[in-house]
């Protein structure tokens, strides 16, 4: 028995299995953010290939809050319309629909990753101007200094996480990811370098965690309690001080989990270009499994879980409650069916819907 492929509950949302597909940006939209066909065939695709959740890319809050102008928005009626069609698809796929809503701070007006992964030049009429904690760049292909948030600011931000998320509900999105990681906004007012305030936002991980603590508290009041309400936080930079941010983070997803985080997507910090990252398989598995337990929230991880043995034995060991795969569902949309093959899952092809499952078994 493949402990991959037993259901998840959580709250009144039951997964079919213990896979996820992470939230990934195709960057594809036009200046709008309003999704188009090329993202309703990437998210039906993927729902067709078995695994339990999908959750649709980074989805910016608002329009500065996006990583490059081709991200996707829920800032207004006309995208979270269109959102509606791709969670609906997600839904008629077999698969959960989720949502990752997003704000990408001082990383944000930039080039997608293919057209230099940098910030678009100065005088790019595309390009807008970003904000942060603090005045600080990110530094190395980021080097665009943000504007230092005012009180106003961060009120403005937080109303734009809650109308996301009430956007993200109307559309059928039944589990909704704040994107809390990798080095954007909200990443960056929890870095000690990132974050140089010295109100009540910065300075002591209180004051760092005060605008996540916020806007977690702030979402919940409208995302209904019996309906996942989870986050991407990056517990650890691998800057040569991961204990102590370790530490920190897991008091903070403490706090998180008073005040009603179902779930948490442990993952990397991405605050600083100077770090040096073991890259490996499996690499989270530990650090995710040590969060798990000592914040008593089920938690998933991506980067290098793709390998069937490593995806079976990050459930079978109780290091993770789910496995995040991202880059081998772009390779292939059905890998589900590669998992369930090669962990001897009884009529594996039986992991995708009928129309496929009944000839993929004969063929
Ligand atoms: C094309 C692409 C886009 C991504 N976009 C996002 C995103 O929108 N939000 C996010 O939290 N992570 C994003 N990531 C990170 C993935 O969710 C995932 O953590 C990463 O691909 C590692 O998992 P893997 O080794 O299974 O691919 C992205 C990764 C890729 C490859």
């Amino acid at each position: 028995m493949a402990e991959l492929f037993t259901p998840f509950t959580l709250k009144s949302i039951t997964l079919k299995n213990r896979i996820g597909i992470p939230p990934m940006c195709q960057y594809s939209a036009g200046e709008d953010g309003v999704v188009n066909n090329w993202h309703k065939q990437h998210y039906a695709e993927l729902a067709r290939g078995g695994a339990g959740l999908v959750v649709v890319e980074a989805t910016a809050v608002s329009p500065e809050g996006r990583i490059s102008p081709n991200d996707v928005g829920i800032w207004n009626d006309q995208q979270a319309d269109e959102l509606a069609k791709i969670a609906t698809s997600i839904k008629e796929n077999g698969s959960v629909p989720g949502i990752q809503i997003a704000h990408a701070g001082r990383k944000a007006s930039a080039n997608r990753p293919w057209d230099g992964d940098d910030h678009l030049a100065e005088d790019d009429p595309r390009g807008w101007d970003t904000i942060a904690p603090s005045a600080v760049a990110f530094g190395a292909n980021l080097p665009k200094t943000p504007k230092e948030m005012s009180h106003a600011d961060i009120e403005r931000v937080q109303q734009n996480f809650v109308d996301a998320a009430k956007r993200a509900l109307d559309a059928g999105f039944e589990w909704l990811e704040l994107h809390f990681a990798h080095g954007y906004l909200a990443q960056s007012f929890f870095n000690r370098d990132a974050n140089q305030r010295t109100d009540e936002y910065g300075g002591d991980k209180e004051g760092r965690g005060k605008f996540l603590i916020d806007t977690l508290k702030a979402v919940r009041a409208v995302w209904p309690q019996e309906l996942p309400l989870t986050a991407r936080f990056g517990v650890i930079e691998y800057d040569g001080r991961d204990e102590e941010t370790l530490e920190e983070s897991i008091w903070l997803i403490k706090e998180f989990k008073d005040h009603g985080l179902d779930f948490l997507s442990v993952s990397f910090g991405f605050s600083t270009p100077d770090v040096n990252i073991p890259w490996g398989p499996s690499m989270l598995a530990q650090t995710a499994e040590r969060v798990r337990r000592e914040t008593g929230l089920p938690v998933a991880s991506a980067w290098g879980f793709d390998k069937p043995q490593d995806a079976e034995r990050a459930i079978a060991e109780q290091q993770l409650d789910q496995v995040l795969i991202g880059r081998a569902y772009l390779a292939n949309p059905r890998y589900t069916y590669q998992l369930a093959k090669a962990l001897e899952v009884e009529n594996p092809s039986w992991v995708l819907p009928a129309p496929y499952a009944h000839w993929a078994g004969r063929y």
